[in-house]
């Protein structure tokens, strides 16, 4: 990264509100613990999920890829009363983390956890969803797309992670690039929604299900 993109990541850090010290921790113990630390949604990226939560006020949220639960603690945030945040992952390993750190969190009844394919416990899931957070295995983001998009209420939203895939997009040369560009495609021409690519960290894509 060069010197004057981390100064300004490094400002705009120091600009934002504190996240809890149980995400804090949480945070830490995945940067200190754990390889593939990238794939949990750091600091302002976090907030900015959080952020989105309030101002939608979901009931339900449903996430593909829970990873340690970071996320999902950024979306409880904004929950309305009763409301409830259904997250989903194949890995058995990280999900026993992620439990750990929901119990510890004020939102210990209001995470609910799937442990399973993506592809296989979405249809089995009776819910209408008011936001969606796509962030699992890229080569399904158009299938997970299709899968929830008639479970989401109208002027609900479905968010998805990674959509610029570090620049790789822009010239596709690997399975995962050609796949979110291709996904990017497909949700530019769906004249069901309204869109916005936004160019925090990865890429967020945050969809509207329009109501006109
Ligand atoms: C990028 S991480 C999720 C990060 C998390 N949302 C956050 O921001 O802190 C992606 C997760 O997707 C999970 N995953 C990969 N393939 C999956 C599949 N087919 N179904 C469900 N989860 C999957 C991985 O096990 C991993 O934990």
């Amino acid at each position: 990264m060069d010197e004057f993109k981390k100064e300004i990541i490094e400002y705009a850090e120091s600009f934002t509100s504190d996240e809890s010290p149980v995400l804090r921790e949480l945070r830490e113990h995945c940067y200190a613990q754990y390889e593939d630390k990238a794939m949990l949604s750091g600091f302002v990226q976090g907030r900015v999920l959080s952020m989105f939560s309030r101002m939608i006020r979901p009931r339900v949220v449903l996430e593909i890829g829970t990873y340690l639960g970071y996320s999902a603690l950024c979306f409880a945030e904004g929950l309305v009363d009763g409301g409830k945040v259904i997250t989903l992952d194949v890995n058995e390993e990280t999900n026993k983390v992620a439990r750990s750190f929901v119990e510890k969190s004020e939102y210990k009844d209001r995470i609910e956890f799937h442990l399973g394919n993506g592809v296989d416990v979405i249809p089995s899931l009776p819910e209408t969803f008011d936001l969606v957070f796509i962030d699992a295995d890229k080569p399904n983001y158009t299938n997970y797309y299709n899968l929830v998009f008639d479970k989401v209420r109208t002027g609900g939203f479905i968010i998805a992670d990674n959509v610029l895939w570090s620049g790789k997009v822009l010239a596709p040369d690997d399975e995962n690039a050609e796949a979110l560009h291709s996904f990017n495609q497909m949700v530019r021409a769906d004249d069901r929604v309204s869109n916005v690519l936004l160019p925090i960290r990865d890429g967020l894509m945050v969809v509207c299900k329009n109501w006109f």
